[in-house]
């Protein structure tokens, strides 16, 4: 009886082994990428990719796509025939938009001896990634799995950790010099659908059959990338914003679940050695690609887009239109000038990730290079002007490498990081400096928080984002830092381990409460001189929540606790007073409270902070922002 059950299950189990393997290896093309050798010419070039919105889940709004690639919403609005309006590049895509995204094509080493065309972009794992699942959903074949493996040797794709930075390879190709001359700008890369066939693709860029065959053989296959060749970019017509319904989720992949679920069962039930072996090896893979980045399969993209993408985009910047008018306020500077000034931006001059220390005319600057995705956060600082934050001086274009760069007035001290935890500054900064730092701090977030329409979230404060000047007075630098230190705003799980809000770590949300909690860390370092995280990698503020706050706020041994907590430098400071201590300490538990909304705004911190030591006369802090916060 239970002979007969198994047989047909035994059968059952070996098709579906057969279904899982055909499915898979016709499902991946085989390639690893597009040679290319270093003499070629053309490279790099500036080129696009064709991509679909709203296919994948989480893919549904500019701003998560330009994310993916690296790019700001506007450099996909504007070559996709989308306009520049706030509504328009906030809106959510419709299945299938048609999309041109730029990409920056280059001739990139692998773990091998070969090189090949492609547009690198940065992507940090999360739950459930896998290098499989993002190629064909997130990247939409863009790219393959095994060349994601062959750029990333030093990853094992099937023990990836959540926060691996993984480069993604975007196939991409360069017309060589002959064929610019003949006209071809641009080679478009283009996945070929199911319901594509050669001369649909041909009529959408409005090119012949054959430049294609010319280019491509004629032998490519659906999921594989094409090179379109384009004297100039295809006109698009996108569907009317105001029509747009929300983006349907792609049908779910069924036929793959039923496959897993009778996989499992038949596991279950047979537990013949060899076909469980191989059976559980199968599953193990293919449940892991399941659990998926969200959004291939199951319900949870939605969850996200009702609060992640929604709530959040509205809170962050909203980056309107016309970047021009922001352009003439600055000083433009020439390419040459800032190359001279950094002696050809000689690792001498660097100060800090890409920016770099120069004078130009007599007077320093510190300038940041950056791909051409500078304009969001030329916007946001066009929009900000206060004491507190670091300005932006004037921008360079250098459009022979695509390269912008931002100058920034120079700040002569350093970085509060460096004051803190570095030897010869260690312990050297008193309270009174201190507080006056965090209330400076907490001036410049109160002023983005509260008086820039729409607001700003900066999304990574911390001590080294925290300039001084010759004063000692602090200034919030780097705005934009997100993803990859040159990109403003984005839904990339960025900031620095030991800063980030729990719930932008396990969800993604944006909001200013997040650059609350990063300012409680800062106020801890203050108080105790010790780093965001110690040499292990844990988190101070774990350790602080646990000692000041919950259950342990009981006052019993509080004083003895704090002393603990406090920089040694400061327990020799006479100025210091332990109330004036306890009440900054009190103030930096409240920050890093769990729940965003339990956390003080800034405006309540500011006031908070001016109070905790009354003998501290901060009345030149007292601009009109804290009038006006005094006034509510
Ligand atoms: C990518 O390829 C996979 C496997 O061939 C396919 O299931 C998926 O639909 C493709 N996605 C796109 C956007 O082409
Ligand atoms: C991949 O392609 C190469 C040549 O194009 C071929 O020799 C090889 O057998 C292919 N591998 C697989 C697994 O299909
Ligand atoms: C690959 O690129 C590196 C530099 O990126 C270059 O030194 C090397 O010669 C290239 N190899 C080939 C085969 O083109
Ligand atoms: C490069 O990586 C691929 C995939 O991980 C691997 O199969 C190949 O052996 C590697 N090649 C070298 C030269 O390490
Ligand atoms: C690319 O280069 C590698 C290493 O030189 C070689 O094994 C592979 O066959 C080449 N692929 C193509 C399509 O030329
Ligand atoms: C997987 O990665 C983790 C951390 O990167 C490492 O500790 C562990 O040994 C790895 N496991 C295997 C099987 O490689
Ligand atoms: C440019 O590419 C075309 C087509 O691949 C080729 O025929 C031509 O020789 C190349 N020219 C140069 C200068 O490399
Ligand atoms: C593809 O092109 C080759 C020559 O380049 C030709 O021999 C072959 O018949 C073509 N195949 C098809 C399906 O057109
Ligand atoms: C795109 O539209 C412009 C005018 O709007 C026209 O001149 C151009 O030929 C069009 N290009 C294509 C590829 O259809
Ligand atoms: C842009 O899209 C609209 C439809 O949304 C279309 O009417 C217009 O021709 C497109 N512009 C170009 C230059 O193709
Ligand atoms: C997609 O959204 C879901 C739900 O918020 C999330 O769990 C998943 O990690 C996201 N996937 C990617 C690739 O961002
Ligand atoms: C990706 O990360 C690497 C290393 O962190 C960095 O050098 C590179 O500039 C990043 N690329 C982009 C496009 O941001």
């Amino acid at each position: 009886m239970t002979a007969k059950l198994h047989q047909p299950t035994l059968l059952l189990l070996l098709l579906i082994l057969v279904g899982v393997f055909l499915h898979r290896s016709h499902a991946q093309p085989n390639i690893t990428g597009y040679n290319c050798t270093a003499s070629q010419t053309g490279y790099p070039c500036r080129t696009y990719a064709f991509y679909r919105g709203a296919l994948a889940p989480n893919y549904t709004d500019l701003a998560s796509i330009g994310d993916l690639f690296g790019v700001s919403r506007l450099m996909i609005a504007e070559p996709s025939n989308i306009s520049a309006s706030a509504a328009a590049l906030s809106a959510p895509l419709v299945a299938d938009q048609p999309l041109l995204v730029p990409l920056t094509c280059g001739c990139n080493p692998t773990n091998g001896t070969n090189n090949i065309s492609s547009a690198n972009t940065n992507y940090t794992i999360r739950s459930g990634d896998t290098f499989y699942l993002l190629s064909i959903g997130a990247f939409e074949n863009l790219t393959s799995y095994q060349s994601v493996e062959v750029v990333n040797p030093s990853l094992v794709p099937t023990n990836l950790s959540i926060g691996d930075d993984v480069v993604f390879p975007i196939f991409c190709k360069c017309p060589n010099t002959t064929q610019v001359a003949g006209g071809l700008n641009y080679l478009v890369s283009y996945v070929l659908q199911p319901s594509d066939n050669l001369s649909s693709v041909a009529s959408r860029f409005g090119v012949s059959e054959q430049s294609i065959v010319d280019i491509n053989g004629n032998s490519t296959k659906t999921t594989e990338t094409l090179f379109v060749p384009v004297s100039k970019l295809p006109n698009l017509t996108q569907p009317n914003v105001s029509a747009a319904a929300p983006a349907a989720p792609p049908a779910a992949k069924e036929e793959r679940t039923g496959l897993i679920v009778g996989l499992a069962i038949g596991v279950g039930l047979l537990g013949a050695c060899l076909i469980l072996g191989i059976g559980l090896l199968v599953h193990r893979e293919r449940s892991r690609e399941k659990r998926g980045p969200g959004g291939l399969e199951g319900d949870g993209g939605e969850k996200r887009q009702a609060y992640g993408d929604k709530g959040s985009r509205e809170m962050e910047v909203n980056l309107l239109a016309d970047v021009t008018d922001c352009l003439d306020k600055y000083r433009v500077f020439g390419i040459d000038e800032l190359k001279e000034a950094t002696e050809g931006f000689s690792p001498k001059c660097l100060i800090q990730g890409s920016v770099y220390k120069g004078c130009v005319d007599g007077e320093m600057f510190a300038i940041k290079k950056m791909k051409w995705n500078a304009y969001e956060e030329l916007k946001i600082l066009q929009k900000v002007n206060h004491g507190n934050l670091v300005r932006l001086e004037g921008f360079c274009i250098d459009p022979e490498d695509a390269n912008c760069y931002l100058v920034y007035e120079f700040i002569p001290s350093g970085s509060l990081h460096s004051w803190l935890h570095e030897a010869g500054h260690r312990g050297r900064l008193d309270w009174k400096t201190r507080l006056r730092i965090a209330v400076d701090v907490a001036n410049g977030l109160q002023y983005i928080h509260e008086h820039t329409r729409p607001r700003v979230v900066h999304k990574d404060i911390k001590s080294s984002n925290i300039l001084l000047d010759s004063n000692m007075r602090a200034k919030i630098a780097n705005f934009g830092l997100a993803k990859s230190g040159c990109n403003a705003i984005t839904m990339h799980i960025v900031g620095t381990q030991g800063y980030i809000a729990p719930e932008y770590l396990s969800d993604g949300v944006v909001s200013t409460r997040m650059d609350v909690f990063s300012f409680g860390v800062v106020l801890l370092e203050l108080v105790s001189g010790r780093e965001a995280t110690d040499e292990e990698g844990r988190v101070i503020w774990a350790a602080a929540v646990e000692a000041f706050g919950g259950r342990s706020s009981e006052e019993i041994g509080k004083a003895e606790r704090l002393k603990g907590w406090m920089d040694e430098g400061l327990l020799a400071d006479e100025a210091c007073s332990t109330e004036s201590v306890a009440s900054a300490m009190s103030i930096a538990i409240s920050c890093l409270n769990r729940d965003p909304s339990k956390r003080p705004s800034m405006v309540e911190i500011v006031y908070a902070l001016c109070r905790s030591d009354d003998i501290f006369d901060f009345s030149e802090d007292a601009s009109s922002n804290d009038a006006q916060v005094l006034a509510r």
